[in-house]
């Protein structure tokens, strides 16, 4: 597709997706959404599974995964038969840290802005395991250098003692608040000089940051596509080379699952195992090539991240000026991509954080028909706008304006 016969971006899109017109969405990396394109392949796989379950789910469904795995493959740059179909994120994580075979006393490393299912899963295998969690505390804005610096610190403190030894690192791509890009790359190349395996949290990346796996070479990693890419919910990949499928298994354990004595006697059984979570709607995933389909209709991944990523930067900015604050960025400014980060002018409200969060949730969706992530970070209030292809630089605006209504009858 040429760049002529590229689509327009901005609200015109808006009807290509199932989302209330009057509706001002500026949250799609919360859950995303999907194009009206997609609703005759997915019911079309529906109606096949419907139509022969048996014949469905023993022999066609296969063909059709793999269809969809290989494209997707190419996509991110990684072997088919390194990645697999799970549910979502959080499944993901689960399984990786649930089932990774640690020792008691091994530590994990992981930064104080994880996503809550890995701080909570991490505290479980503390409480079951006896693994400790090393925490690496971030404050942005920060540089890339910073976070490198810190953490290479903190691992040379930690190995120095003789407790126990970090095993495995949780590392986000792009974390969810603050929305923020991480270092991922160099943070994968640090933990490797100190023997420490990698676990990428790339929820937020693919249809977001261009991605190169076999480059990057993460120990394991995940990214959903049904946040950036436009498939339905629900629908992600885990991605694990050949070297450690051995040392994982999905959070549904099933017929493919082999003891390690089994294991030592045959080969992998990675992507059976985590392909077959029981009996499920396989459709979601099975809408990928449509979604790359679409997607390429639309000008293709570059055109899609470029408009996103430079309605962000200038709906940030716009939206820090309404509000007569600043947009989270470091020098470099490689903090913000199609999600940024405004500052919210709020400081003396004598509510609870929760109930802070919850009112601008309320207001926001119900008072003013429109949605960011409000959320406190380094003890300041903060607002992660998502650009997507049907948003538009006034409805960065518009929120801005009811985010500094708000901010005033809190503080009221
Ligand atoms: C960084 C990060 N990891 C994991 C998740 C969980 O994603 P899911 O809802 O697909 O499980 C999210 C969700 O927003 C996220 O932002």
């Amino acid at each position: 597709m040429t760049k002529d016969s590229q689509k327009t971006f901005g609200r015109a899109m808006r009807s290509e997706f199932f989302l209330e017109p009057e509706y001002t969405p500026l949250n799609h990396g919360a859950f995303g959404a999907w194009p009206r394109a997609l609703l005759p392949v997915l019911h079309k796989y529906q109606m096949e599974a419907e139509s022969h379950p048996d014949r469905w789910l023993r022999r066609w469904l296969y063909p059709e995964l793999d269809s969809n795995r290989q494209r997707l493959a190419a996509l991110i740059h990684c072997h088919p038969e390194e990645m697999s179909f799970i549910a979502n994120a959080s499944h993901g994580l689960c399984s990786i840290l649930r089932s990774f075979p640690f020792n008691k006393g091994d530590k994990v490393l992981c930064f104080s802005t994880a996503f809550n299912v890995t701080e909570r899963t991490l505290t479980y295998m503390k409480d079951t395991h006896h693994c400790l969690t090393v925490t690496v505390e971030l404050a942005y804005p920060l540089s890339d250098q910073a976070i490198l610096d810190k953490t290479r610190s903190i691992i040379e403190e930690e190995q120095a003692k003789d407790n126990g030894r970090i095993r495995l690192a949780v590392v986000d791509a792009i974390s969810s608040t603050p929305g923020v890009r991480f270092p991922y790359e160099a943070m994968v190349r640090l933990l490797r000089e100190y023997d420490i395996m990698s676990f990428v949290d790339g929820a937020h990346t693919i249809g977001h940051l261009p991605l190169n796996l076999h480059e990057t070479d993460p120990d394991f990693f995940i990214s959903t596509c049904h946040k950036w890419l436009f498939t339905p919910r629900s629908s992600a990949i885990l991605y694990v080379p050949k070297r450690n499928q051995h040392l994982i298994q999905p959070l549904v354990i099933n017929e493919f699952y082999q003891s390690p004595q089994e294991a030592a006697n045959s080969v992998c059984n990675f992507q059976a195992a985590f392909d077959w979570p029981g009996a499920i709607d396989f459709s979601n995933f099975l809408c990928i090539n449509a979604a790359l389909d679409y997607r390429a209709s639309l000008g293709g991944e570059e055109a899609i991240q470029a408009y996103c990523t430079d309605l962000a930067q200038k709906g940030g900015q716009r939206a820090a000026e309404i509000l007569g604050t600043q947009v989270m960025e470091n020098e470099d400014r490689t903090l913000s991509t199609c999600m940024i980060n405004v500052e919210l002018p709020l400081s003396n409200v004598s509510k609870s954080d929760h109930e802070i969060s919850q009112t601008f949730v309320d207001k926001l969706m119900y008072d003013y028909h429109a949605l960011v992530t409000v959320y406190k970070h380094n003890h300041r209030w903060w607002a992660r706008f998502s650009a997507q292809v049907y948003n538009e630089l006034d409805e960065f605006e518009d929120v801005a304006k009811a985010l500094a209504k708000i901010c005033k009858e809190l503080e009221a």
